[in-house]
């Protein structure tokens, strides 16, 4: 079955990815360790730790049996102070899927309370639309950057979501569409596969031509809708693993910046980030011709590991007081300086927990039930 191999080929491709993000990322941070050194320190963020100890996890409808779902209680604790978050509805992977727009509506009204922007990775089970259904029933302002998994051993998959947006689209329309990216952590999962390092080498620009003909397609897909405003292709990769090529051709690109991978503390996780997202993305970008727009696909500190092993990878341990220090440093910080992040991520994922184990299922702000971990959400607003 199609599916079915999709799926494997996904998950092994992301556990390989991960670990092969590791070491990347470990001896990238090793060079890079040099370079904050020696460059010039970005202050450290000033953040306001105001505990607001009031309960109430999770948000459902305020009076009684009132069913409008953009009527909602709103959880004092949070603050629209992120940039974007990146997001996946629970029950979003083939074949099991398995998601449902109750679910959704709860998560999008969590979110609209945090910020005005969410990515997604793929449009598989219904998600985009069930998205859309959520943003335009609680009637919150998001702004979605919608996504295309693409898989290199399946094009099938690629079409399959394609037809899925463009029905998406034409039911919902471009009001809270941001962007259509098309491909996610694509080149390191094939070169991996393929047992090469370099995005723009031989095997790299194989790869890459796969990715260009989806970029293609999908933008002939949305100029054959006749769409009332441009709607911007990009692409999404981890940090070190963008192909010139694809740069070339999208009009954004979603970098992963995962301080966590790199040998850092939690303390020194933000000043690693903005640094490496700035000399490995932002400046190479903008010396290519159509200049894309870089934005950081995924950050953030993992706050346990299933298994001792993975507690620590160098740094800080995975905990809630890492994750704290971090947003403390980070996301405000970011907000001054134009920094556009998605922070990763919404909520833990049990499936890569079942998966992948370590610390991939533990990245959340809040719980798999929804209910927000121990932590202070930094009171600053967001652009
Ligand atoms: C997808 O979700 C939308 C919004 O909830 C719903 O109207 C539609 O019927 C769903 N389609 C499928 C195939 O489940
Ligand atoms: C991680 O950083 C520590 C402290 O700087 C250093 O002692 C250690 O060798 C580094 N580990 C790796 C794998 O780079
Ligand atoms: C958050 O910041 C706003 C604006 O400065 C302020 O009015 C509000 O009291 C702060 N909330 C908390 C919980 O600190």
């Amino acid at each position: 079955m199609g599916d079915n191999y999709h799926t494997l080929d996904q998950y092994s491709s992301e556990k390989n990815a991960a670990r092969q993000r590791r070491s990347k990322w470990i001896v990238i941070g090793s060079i890079l360790v040099l370079v904050v050194l020696i460059g010039a320190g970005v202050a450290a963020g000033i953040i306001i730790s105001n505990r607001n100890k009031s309960n109430g996890g999770s948000s459902s409808s305020s009076k009684g049996n009132n069913k409008d779902p953009s009527v909602f209680t709103k959880d004092p604790r949070l603050h629209k102070s992120f940039y974007g978050l990146a997001y996946t509805p629970e029950g979003s992977l083939v074949p099991e899927c398995g998601n449902s727009l109750e679910n959704v509506i709860k998560d999008i009204q969590l979110m609209s309370q945090l910020t005005t922007r969410v990515r997604l990775y793929g449009a598989d089970c219904n998600q985009t639309a069930l998205v859309l259904e959520a943003i335009k029933q609680t009637k919150v302002d998001i702004q979605v950057f919608l996504g295309n998994y693409v898989v290199p051993t399946d094009h099938a998959a690629y079409e399959r979501q394609r037809d899925i947006l463009k029905d998406a689209i034409q039911t919902y329309g471009t009001d809270h569409i941001a962007g259509v990216t098309v491909g996610n952590e694509f080149m390191l999962n094939y070169l991996t596969e393929h047992e090469a390092t370099d995005p723009d080498g031989e095997i790299g620009k194989q790869g890459a031509a796969i990715l260009l003909a989806d970029i293609q397609d999908t933008r002939d897909m949305l100029a054959s809708l006749a769409l009332p405003k441009d709607i911007p292709v990009g692409n999404s990769d981890a940090g070190s693993f963008f192909s010139t090529d694809v740069l070339s051709a999208v009009d954004y690109g979603l970098s992963n910046v995962h301080a966590w991978f790199a040998n850092t503390t939690a303390e020194g996780a933000a000043e690693w980030v903005t640094t490496f997202f700035e000399e490995t993305n932002v400046q190479p970008a903008a010396l290519l011709p159509n200049k894309p727009k870089m934005y950081i696909a995924e950050t953030g500190w993992p706050t346990k590991s299933s298994d001792a092993g993975n507690a620590n990878n160098g740094g800080s341990d995975a905990s809630v007081a890492g994750l704290q220090a971090f947003m403390d440093n980070f996301v405000c910080q970011a907000n001054d300086n134009g920094i556009p992040y998605f922070f990763f991520e919404f909520f833990d994922e049990e499936w890569k927990d079942i998966q992948f184990g370590g610390v991939e299922g533990w990245w959340g702000l809040f719980n798999a039930d929804r209910t927000l971990k121990d932590i202070t959400i930094p009171n600053c607003t967001a652009p």
